[in-house]
C-alpha cells in the first residue's frame, strides 16, 4: 500500500512505520492520522509482521504534534469529534493492537506526538528527543489520551507538573521518569528498536497477544484486570504455541513457535 504523509515498510519480521512530513516536525494532521490506522490495521492483519516500529522522518521530530494549523477554528463540536474520533481510530487502536507496538522516538515528541508515542506499547528514546504536552500554552488541553496515559506512565504529581507547566522534558529525564524505557544516540536508535523487537520475536505470539490484553485490562474502567489475566491464561493452554514452548524446554531445544 502506499501513502502520502507515511512511509510502511517490513523487513525481517518488522514493519516499521514513519511519520512522513519533516517540513511539518512530522505534525499529525487528519490524511496522517488516516493513513497510520490504515498502516497499523494491515501490519495487525499481515502475517510476517511480529512486531511494529513507529518513527518520524528527519533528524529533528518524531512527531511535533497535531496539526495546530487543521484544528485553529474549530468550534466546540468539532473539536470533541476530533479528539473523539482520533482517540479511536489511532491512540486507543495502537494501544489494543495485538502485535507489540515500540515508539522510537527520535527528537521532538510534543502534543499528539507524545500522545502517540504513549500509545505504542513502550518506548525507546534518541538523547536529543524531547517530550511534552503543551497544549495548555495553546489555550487547550491534551485531547489525544495524554490526560490519561501520562500519569500512568509518569504518576500523577509528574504529570500534573508537565501538563500545567506546557514544558519538555529531555530523554534521560524521559527515562528517569519512566516514560521511556532506554536512550541511546540518533543514530542507533532504530537499531536498538529492531534489537529489542528480535528478542520479542523469538517468543510467542499468542501469548504475547494475551499478555497485552490482560496488561491492557489494568488501566480500563470497569474492567477486572486480574479477571482478564486467568481467562487468557487459560486460553493459552489450549493453543500450539504453548505445546511447542513446553515441549521445546523438556526436549530441551529452543522454541519454533507456529504462532497458534
Ligand atoms: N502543527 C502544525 N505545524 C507545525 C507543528 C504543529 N504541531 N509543529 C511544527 N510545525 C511546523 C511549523 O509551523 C513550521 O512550518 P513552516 O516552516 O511552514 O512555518 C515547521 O513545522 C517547522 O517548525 P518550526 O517551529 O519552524 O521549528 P523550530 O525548530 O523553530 O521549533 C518546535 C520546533 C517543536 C519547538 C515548534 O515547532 C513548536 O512549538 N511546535 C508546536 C508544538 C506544539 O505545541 N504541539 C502541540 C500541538 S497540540
Amino acid at each position: 500500500m502506499s501513502y502520502d504523509t507515511i512511509l510502511s515498510t517490513t523487513n525481517n519480521g518488522i514493519t516499521t512505520i514513519t511519520v512522513n512530513r519533516p517540513n511539518k516536525l512530522n505534525a499529525l494532521n487528519k490524511v496522517t492520522i488516516e493513513e497510520l490506522h490504515k498502516a497499523f490495521k494491515a501490519a495487525n492483519k499481515d502475517k510476517q509482521t511480529k512486531v511494529v516500529i513507529i518513527t518520524g522522518s528527519g533528524e529533528k521530530a518524531f512527531v511535533a504534534g497535531a496539526d495546530i494549523s487543521e484544528f485553529a477554528d474549530f468550534d466546540v463540536k468539532n473539536a470533541e469529534k476530533l479528539a473523539g474520533e482520533g482517540q479511536k481510530m489511532l491512540f486507543d487502536y495502537i494501544e489494543n493492537l495485538s502485535t507489540p507496538v515500540i515508539a522510537a522516538v527520535n527528537g521532538f515528541a510534543l502534543g499528539g506526538g507524545l500522545e502517540l508515542a504513549m500509545a505504542c506499547h513502550f518506548r525507546v528514546a534518541s538523547d536529543n528527543a524531547k517530550m511534552g504536552l503543551p497544549e495548555v500554552s495553546l489555550g487547550v488541553i491534551p485531547g489525544y489520551g495524554g490526560t490519561q496515559r501520562l500519569p500512568q506512565l509518569v504518576g500523577k504529581g509528574r504529570a500534573m507538573e508537565m501538563v500545567m507547566t506546557a514544558g519538555m522534558i529531555d530523554a534521560n529525564k524521559a527515562l528517569d521518569y519512566g516514560l521511556v524505557n532506554h536512550v541511546t544516540s540518533q543514530e542507533e536508535l532504530i537499531a536498538l528498536a529492531e534489537k529489542i523487537a528480535s528478542k520479542i520475536m523469538r517468543n510467542s505470539s499468542v501469548a504475547i497477544k494475551g499478555a497485552i490484553k490482560s496488561i491492557n485490562a489494568n488501566y480500563k474502567d470497569g474492567v477486572d484486570g486480574y479477571k482478564t489475566e486467568i481467562k487468557q491464561f487459560g486460553k493459552c493452554f489450549g493453543t500450539e504455541d504453548f505445546k511447542e514452548g513446553t515441549t521445546a524446554f523438556l526436549q530441551k531445544r529452543k522454541a519454533e513457535f507456529p504462532g497458534k
